[in-house]
């Protein structure tokens, strides 16, 4: 057995948008190495999903619950934080990864669409990091960005400058929140079999697999992996830092 199995005994998570991608991963993760996990999500569709997540997270004696909430409506984000009050009593770790953006060139991109991509993106995290900190003695917040906060992506500027603003707020966090609470980043190259990944073409896919130098794209598993990591007392060290899992992908300067 691996020298940090179960090393999250008897900490609560809450990871948000877990009832899919690369949230689900983290939320697996977290509980394979000890943890209780909050499985969150958003909408009525997504209930089934979630509830696979948390009956996983039971088939493995870990404790769970499943709290859906739109988490730009404020005062969602206060239930959810009451209900893990109710439940746990406390919370340990914090994973911000929910996410949903609107894909378009900046030139295309109406008043709403700035709006929805900040709500989601960037003032939920700053919502969920409030009600959160009251909860956590000690703990640790990690939030989930993409490349798209220091490379350009096409369609991708509204919420590449979300996830540049989250990995600026991590640092500020880390300083403010030290040092009883940990604050870092996980920043996500390209993920295979994510809903985003979905919409990418099979050849630009394989084209992004020859590019990186690991030899395949990233799965969520690689996200969570690095996640638990950060969420473990080996990375008490780390803070406000921005760790790239990209396989290498953004190392080359020219194919
Ligand atoms: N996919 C990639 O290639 C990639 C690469 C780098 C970084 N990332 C980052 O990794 C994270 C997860 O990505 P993913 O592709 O796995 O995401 P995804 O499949 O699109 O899932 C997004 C999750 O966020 C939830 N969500 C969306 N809007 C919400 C809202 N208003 N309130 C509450 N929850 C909301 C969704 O809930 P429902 O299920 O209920 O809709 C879902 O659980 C994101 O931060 C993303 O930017 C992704």
């Amino acid at each position: 057995m691996l020298g940090h199995a179960m090393d999250l005994q008897n900490r609560v998570a809450l990871v948000t948008g877990s009832s899919r991608g690369i949230g689900r991963a983290i939320a697996l993760e977290l509980g394979r190495r000890g943890a209780s996990v909050i499985v969150h999500h958003r909408r009525n569709s997504t209930r089934a999903l979630a509830e696979a997540v948390a009956q996983e997270l039971r088939q493995i004696g870990r404790h769970t619950l499943v709290i859906k909430a739109n988490l730009v409506d404020p005062h969602d984000v206060a239930q959810m934080f009451s209900a893990v009050q109710n439940a746990f009593g406390k919370l340990d770790i914090l994973v911000n990864n929910a996410a949903s953006a609107v894909f378009r060139p900046l030139l295309q991109l109406e008043e709403k669409h700035w709006e929805h991509v900040w709500d989601v993106n960037l003032r939920a995290i700053v919502l969920c990091i409030k009600h959160a900190v009251p909860l956590m003695s000690t703990g640790v917040i990690v939030n989930i960005t993409s490349l798209g906060s220091i490379k350009y992506l096409p369609n991708y500027g509204a919420l590449g400058a979300a996830k540049a603003a989250i990995e600026s707020l991590t640092r500020s966090y880390a300083v403010e929140l030290a040092p009883a609470i940990r604050v870092n980043a996980v920043c996500g190259g390209l993920v295979d079999e994510t809903s985003f990944s979905e919409l990418i073409p099979s050849e630009v896919k394989e084209r992004v697999a020859q590019l990186t130098p690991a030899g395949r794209m990233v799965k969520p598993g690689d996200i969570a992996k690095v996640v638990a990591f950060l969420c473990s007392d080996d990375a008490e060290m780390i803070r406000g830092q921005s760790i790239i899992v990209d396989g290498g992908l953004t190392l080359g300067l020219l194919p």
